[in-house]
């Protein structure tokens, strides 16, 4: 279905406002509930929302203020929410068979002993997910904390969370799900397809997100300037990075500065995937500008030194022979009575993830939960520009292994890891692993 391209404004997702709140802490209620969705113009489309929007509301949080949230399922099917990149006690984490049953509501509780960083947050029921995900059940939970404000950044209408997915309609506005993720070839912003957004001639700070249950965004700008990164999924890099483009898997998140100051009112700047613009930037007033981006943003903290070191392997079986594979981590689907992986709290680990199904072409990618880890080296080799930082989840290309290093500190309790195309998680490339005191 061809629409102008263009004509559409890009709407920033509205800020959810506490219900209550008190010293250290804020109290959100959130329904969760069918609705129907401009995502093309002039066409409603069925999906399932967070508060009745397409992109749910953005939680804004701050380090060290406790967020309690109230998600009430008024959908017909059991859910769950998982805060993506959130350093959460297990009760909270959205483990995939904790779910909210139909007309029930659940507490989940984020202490927000974290550094300010992009997170989200999305359905992760298990075997639900993917169909979940994919209809509307994800939104932006943003953290600022106090040295991140004395930096100066972009801030208030100047910066601005931006997530990206991929979609299929069918002839009626409805969203397909039953076919190959690669033929979601439309590409949504903030819940539109192909918006632009007004910009004045100043710096701003661009949060992106791919939350495509399944694909790989290559982004850039039009005219070829760099980006600039500031940030990845767990918070602020060292020092702010130019990068000519920008791969982003499932569930990642990339932090960049675009300084609009260098364009005449007038300028269009598009923001270009391998496919074509996804988004238009319209360069359409002056604004005074005092923010900036300093050479030095957050130092990360010295590697301690690793005790354990794991092999671990995300692959496809098809020795089941039904029109379905199973999906594997380390050999084995997942099953939710089973630990894989225990760990004593505090400890240091390495994990060496291998993506197992080179001969199928298939790639993945990795998400822990939990914690946020480092990348120390790609296929024997160094890290890419795009593993900097604090991760969570990272891709990992057909036959390709990644390296990595977490702490796993404060909480005990089941914790999954698993491939983040969810479509893979959901028939089983998942696994389990359990901090123990
Ligand atoms: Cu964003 Cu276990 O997921
Ligand atoms: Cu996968």
């Amino acid at each position: 279905r061809a629409a102008a391209p263009f004509s559409v404004q890009m709407p920033v997702p509205p800020v959810l406002r506490p219900t209550r709140s008190f010293p250290g802490v804020d109290v959100y209620q959130l329904a969760l509930r069918p609705a129907n969705a401009e995502i093309l113009p002039g066409v409603n489309t069925p999906v399932l929302t967070y508060g009745g929007q397409f992109v749910g509301p953005t939680i804004r949080a701050r380090t060290g203020r406790r967020v309690k949230i109230t998600y009430a399922n008024q959908l017909d099917r059991p859910t769950n929410v998982h805060l993506h990149g959130g350093h959460v006690p297990a009760s909270s984490d959205g483990h995939p068979m904790d779910l909210i049953q139909p007309g029930q509501s659940q507490l989940y509780e984020y202490p927000n002993r974290q550094q300010g960083a992009t997170l989200w947050y999305h359905d992760h029921a298990h075997h639900l997910e993917a169909e979940h995900v994919y209809r509307g059940l994800h939104g932006f939970y943003l953290i600022d904390d106090d040295a991140e404000k004395s930096l100066c950044l972009p801030s208030g209408q100047y910066d601005v969370p931006i997530m990206l997915r991929n979609a299929l309609f069918d002839a009626n506005g409805n969203l397909v799900s039953d076919t190959d993720p690669a033929e979601r070839t439309t590409i949504i912003a903030n819940g539109k397809v192909q918006p632009y957004f007004q910009v004045a001639a100043r710096k701003y700070r661009f949060r992106l997100l791919n939350s495509a249950t399944e694909g790989i965004f290559r982004l850039s700008l039009g005219d070829g300037t760099p980006l600039t990164q500031i940030a990845s999924d767990g918070g602020l890099l060292p020092a702010p990075v130019s990068r000519n483009d920008l791969r982003i898997t499932s569930g990642e998140r990339v932090d960049v500065v675009v300084d609009f100051s260098r364009y005449p009112v007038g300028t269009q700047v598009f923001l270009n995937h391998t496919t074509g613009p996804v988004l238009r930037f319209d360069v359409v007033r002056q604004a005074p500008d005092n923010s900036r981006v300093p050479a030095q943003l957050r130092a990360l903290p010295a590697l301690p030194a690793a005790t354990v070191v794991r092999e671990v392997s995300l692959g496809t079986d098809f020795s089941g022979g039904g029109p379905i594979p199973v999906g594997v981590v380390s050999g084995k689907p997942f099953d939710p009575e089973r630990v894989d992986i225990q760990i004593k709290r505090g400890t240091t680990e390495i994990w060496n993830v291998t993506n197992a199904d080179g001969e199928y072409n298939f790639t993945h990618n990795f998400h822990m939960h939990l914690v946020q880890f480092r990348v120390l080296g790609r296929n024997g080799g160094p890290p890419t520009a795009d593993d900097a930082g604090r991760k969570d989840t990272l891709i990992i290309p057909p036959g390709e292994s990644v390296r990595v290093q977490a702490t796993f500190s404060d909480y005990v309790g089941r914790y999954v890891y698993h491939c983040h195309f969810l479509e893979h998680s959901a028939i089983g490339m998942m696994a389990q692993m359990e901090i123990v005191p």
